[in-house]
């Protein structure tokens, strides 16, 4: 095997100890901190860099690391690295570009299954020495319809964990799959509203952007099936906090289960979440909205902690190791363009 001089930056301990049991026999530096142009002297040698999000890789560090010939982001998103210019260099880029399609639709239908079998009421109640069942009735799943906006990687694994309940499933995505619908007995409808207009329970799993921006809005809550279970696993920014509140004081929505908040901004990538708290930049209107829903009974919240399991993260640090081990052998996968 070659050996190779390789720098890696952004980890905590345990990511260490896990990396470098894996890269042994190579020249490895680590460092908990986030690559600076003052670090660059102490790594001039380096032919391969293991960065995350907040390494900012442009012109100025590549000028600075001669030796560099690849790069690997533990993170999906790669716009922290100035790609066209490591083309330019032949220094290649490679990324994660999924860790946790199941870990995210277990975290929906974890939200769902508490409000559909009124779990952390009954726990709070238990926990008071009460075991009285008022107000512990529930509903099944199994003949329920879900809506699933989006079914992308996340997407899919919701519709294959609701066909373990018995569920119907109904979908909309401007791309839609329909192999995997056709494999999985369930049908796209044509927008956004058939699919509010149907089910009940909705789960959004699409990306935020301009056009998904308030996907679920004051123009469209009134089309939801009256009484509807709405989860949110995806960004705050798909939701109209506003019309969430209307839904559920007119009882559009009965019950709201979200793992994200309008609060928090735009949020590149789910692992940072691991070291920042909320971004302070929300608007005053949104924040106090929010905190309405954090009042309200029939909301449960978790704080983007949805991509946060033991083997999602493991994934994130076995493919940078995958990565790594292709490069050697020349033969690179997961490469960015
Ligand atoms: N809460 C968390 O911890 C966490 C973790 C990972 C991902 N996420 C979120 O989940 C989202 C989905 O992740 P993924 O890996 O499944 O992404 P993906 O790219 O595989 O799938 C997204 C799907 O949404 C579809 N889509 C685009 N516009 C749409 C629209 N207007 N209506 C309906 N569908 C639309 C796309 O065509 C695609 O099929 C991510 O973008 C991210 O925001 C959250």
């Amino acid at each position: 095997m070659i050996k190779i001089k390789i720098a890696l930056f952004e980890l905590e301990n345990w990511e260490k100890d896990f990396l470098k049991s894996r890269l042994k026999g190579h020249d490895v530096l680590f460092f908990s901190k986030k690559l600076a142009v003052s670090d660059t002297n102490k790594i001039k040698n380096a032919e391969a860099l293991v960065i995350f999000i907040n390494s900012k890789i442009d012109k100025n560090i590549l000028d600075r690391l001669p030796k560099l010939r690849f790069i690997t982001t533990m993170s999906t998103g790669f716009d922290h690295i100035d790609v066209q210019e490591c083309k330019k260099r032949n220094i290649l880029v490679s990324n994660v570009p999924s860790y946790g399609e199941n870990t995210v639709a277990e975290h929906a239908f974890a939200l769902l299954l508490n409000i559909s079998r009124k779990i952390h009421d009954s726990i709070e109640k238990t926990r008071r020495g009460s075991f009285d069942l008022k107000d512990l009735r529930g509903f099944d799943l199994k003949g329920k319809t879900l809506g699933v906006l989006g079914t992308g990687k996340i997407g899919k694994h919701s519709v294959m964990i609701a066909k373990g309940f018995q569920m119907n499933i109904v979908a909309y995505d401007p791309f839609p799959d329909k192999e995997f619908a056709k494999q999985h007995g369930f049908e796209y409808l044509k927008s956004v509203e058939n699919v509010l207009s149907v089910s009940d329970v909705i789960t959004l799993h699409a990306p935020y952007m301009p056009s998904t921006h308030h996907m679920i809005n004051m123009s469209n809550i009134r089309k939801i099936k009256k009484g509807a279970v709405l989860i949110n696993t995806a960004r705050g920014g798909l939701i109209e906090t506003k019309a969430i509140l209307y839904g559920l004081k007119n009882g559009f929505i009965s019950a709201f289960g979200t793992d994200v908040l309008e609060e928090e901004g735009f949020v590149r990538e789910d692992k940072e979440m691991l070291y920042k708290s909320f971004k302070k930049q929300a608007d005053l209107k949104t924040v106090l909205e929010d905190h309405i829903l954090l009042e309200q009974d029939n909301v449960f919240i978790t704080p983007h902690n949805a991509f946060n399991t033991k083997e999602a993260l493991l994934r994130i640090l076995q493919t940078t190791v995958d990565n790594l081990n292709y490069f050697l052998k020349k033969k690179s996968i997961n490469l960015v363009k």
